[in-house]
């Protein structure tokens, strides 16, 4: 018996046009003003480091202060003056400094935060810069790109894959609502496009997300309750449209700490043989709902929220950037340590600040601290393929 393909609710998400600016130095902090109102430097991204442009220069966006500045254009270097004296690198006047004007958010990180803790989901609309969306269609080979071959180079060494996976408002809220500095990607950062449903291929079921994965493995044997054990960032790179394959959600459904239910098509079904031909789709009735957003929004959800990927019905690919966030606790999803040595190997880092490598170290590198001290975890190949032997004869 098939189910109705699409009948959820549609929940747009639409640019504002307004936009903060960021002020970075040449290491990549923010300028910020603390909380005693001094102008200094950060290396995250809260409501201190939000700037709006005003006239020829900046007003703090929480704090009573302006800036004069010698440019306002968005990646361009800029010269700042508090009261007419320079602002050197570390944020006091003294030596004037460059600092690059960067592409900022809608909103102030505290209400996105404030959103995620209400809903379980928000979705940071066009936080990318238009330059790094660009760069991340070429890399994808969607949109403008499509017609074009993927080049035979890991992803990592472009630097618009570092700018995407150390978005620092992302980052600053994930910590916040995990309750952890220590945040982890679950496993490495990849583009993937999607393309055309051909009406038979079997296709993913309702889930929770990683390290939950109740639906699809069943992993986390618990509910975890207010310890939040993951966090999911979809990157849109194409728009997220309903035709297009958007991501389907039952929002809210975090807080019931629990699978999806079995009757709606769960991973752990539909991926079978001739599932699909038998069931059709997973359930997209209207008890669920499609985010529709446009291209360079991330999503933010709680990896309890139960979801499914949608189809694309429509010719064109549609690119995005699946991630997963673990507090370092958690034994990550995959490896991400040959993919964080082939970014070491390369020059990428030439092109990029010394704060976005270190977010990056930060995020790719497991570590463990024990008494034996500190150690880098990874795969062991004698191991691995100790175990596939064991699995394969058990
Ligand atoms: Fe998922």
């Amino acid at each position: 018996m098939s189910r109705p393909v699409y009948d959820s609710t549609v929940v747009r998400v639409e640019a504002t046009g307004e936009r903060f600016s960021y002020l970075n130095n040449a290491n990549g902090d923010w300028l910020c003003v603390d909380d005693s109102g001094v102008l200094t430097t950060q290396s995250y991204v809260n409501d201190a480091a939000i700037w709006r442009v005003d006239g020829a220069g900046f007003s703090h966006a929480v704090a009573d202060i302006s800036i004069g500045a010698t440019s306002t254009e968005i990646e361009h270097t800029t010269q700042l003056t508090l009261v007419g004296d320079a602002v050197s690198s570390g944020g006091r006047t003294g030596e004037a400094a460059d600092f690059m004007v960067n592409h900022g958010p809608e909103r102030l990180p505290s209400e996105y935060l404030a959103e995620l803790r209400e809903k379980g989901w928000v979705s940071l609309t066009c936080i990318l810069s238009p330059s790094v969306v660009d760069d991340l269609q070429r890399i994808g080979c969607v949109d403008d790109y499509e017609n074009e071959s993927p080049e035979r180079v890991n992803p990592i060494v472009h630097p618009a894959m570092t700018k995407v996976t150390v978005e620092p408002i992302s980052l600053w809220i994930m910590r916040e609502y995990m309750q952890t500095r220590d945040v982890k990607l679950g496993h490495p950062p990849g583009v993937s496009a999607l393309t055309r449903d051909d009406g038979k291929r079997e296709v993913q079921g309702w889930h929770t997300d990683f390290p939950y994965l109740w639906g699809t493995g069943d992993r986390v044997p618990l509910p975890s309750g207010d310890l939040v054990l993951g966090m999911q960032r979809n990157t849109c790179i194409s728009e997220f449209t309903q035709e297009n394959g958007a991501t389907i959600f039952k929002l809210g459904s975090h807080a019931s700490n629990a699978a999806p239910p079995d009757e709606w098509g769960i991973t752990n079904h539909t991926f079978r043989r001739g599932y699909r031909a038998e069931h059709g789709l997973p359930y997209g009735g209207p008890d669920t709902d499609v985010i529709v957003a446009p291209a360079g929004s991330m999503v933010l959800y709680d990896s309890r929220t139960w979801h499914r990927a949608g189809v694309n019905n429509t010719d064109r690919k549609r690119g995005a950037m699946i991630q997963a966030f673990i507090p370092g606790f958690i034994i990550p999803f995959m490896d991400t340590s040959n993919m964080y040595k082939m970014f070491l190997e390369s020059d990428t880092a030439d092109q990029l600040t010394a704060r976005d490598c270190k977010e990056l170290d930060n995020l790719m590198v497991h570590k463990i601290m024990g008494p034996a001290g500190l150690f880098a975890i990874t795969t062991d190949d004698d191991l691995t393929k100790r175990v596939r032997d064991q699995m394969a004869s058990a």
